[in-house]
């Protein structure tokens, strides 16, 4: 039988130049359109913290959200949304972050988790890590204890894990792409 490790990555699509010449881009939508390696990449994900007290997964908006609410259920925990800015009705914590170009700013409600709750936070891939990092800083901003940033995808060429790493998160993922 193959490894879980293989079935994943038989189950990501690369597109060659996407979104620009050079870039090769790492397309989960296979792998969501796949059942088993779907179920087998949430069952990953959630399978360290199934003897924890968990209280929150958070999902990183768009990848993150399926992920995460998947996870969230598998480990009856809630499920918090970080979510690009100017989407939440509620009062919310705000923070800038860097990306390809530019700046934008990512948000949660303030009471999406309570000061002290467990959380882990979810995405599809970690990269230079400053969108993990500015849901770090939301998080910690209304004070969660974040247990772990789990991921689907490193690449570790970029740094994000190491940047995660050196702010306290520890940081799981299921496969890895060297060299981008
Ligand atoms: C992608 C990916 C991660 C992030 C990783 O999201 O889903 O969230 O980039 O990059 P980083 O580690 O360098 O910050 P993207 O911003 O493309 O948006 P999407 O999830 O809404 O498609
Ligand atoms: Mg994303």
């Amino acid at each position: 039988t193959r490894s879980t490790e293989e079935t994943l990555l038989a189950a990501i699509r690369t597109i060659v130049d996407y979104p620009k010449p050079g870039i090769l881009f790492r397309d989960i939508t296979t792998l969501l359109g796949d059942a088993k390696a779907f179920s087998l990449a949430i069952d990953e994900l959630a399978r360290p913290y199934g003897d924890a007290v968990l209280d929150k997964v958070a999902g990183i908006e768009a990848r993150g959200f399926i992920l995460g609410g998947a996870v969230a259920h598998r480990l009856s925990a809630g499920f918090v949304p970080i979510r690009k800015k100017g989407k939440l009705p509620h009062e919310t914590v705000r923070v800038a972050y860097s990306l390809e170009y530019g700046l934008d700013e990512m948000e949660m409600h303030k009471d999406g988790v309570a000061p002290g709750e467990k959380v882990i936070l979810i995405d599809d891939l970690i990269a230079t890590g400053g969108t993990a990092e500015a849901a770090v800083k939301l998080l910690r901003q209304i004070g969660a204890d974040i247990v772990a940033a789990c991921f689907v995808i490193d690449l570790p060429d970029l740094g994000g894990r190491k940047k995660l790493e050196a702010l306290g998160v520890p940081v799981q993922t299921l496969i890895s792409f060297e060299g981008h």
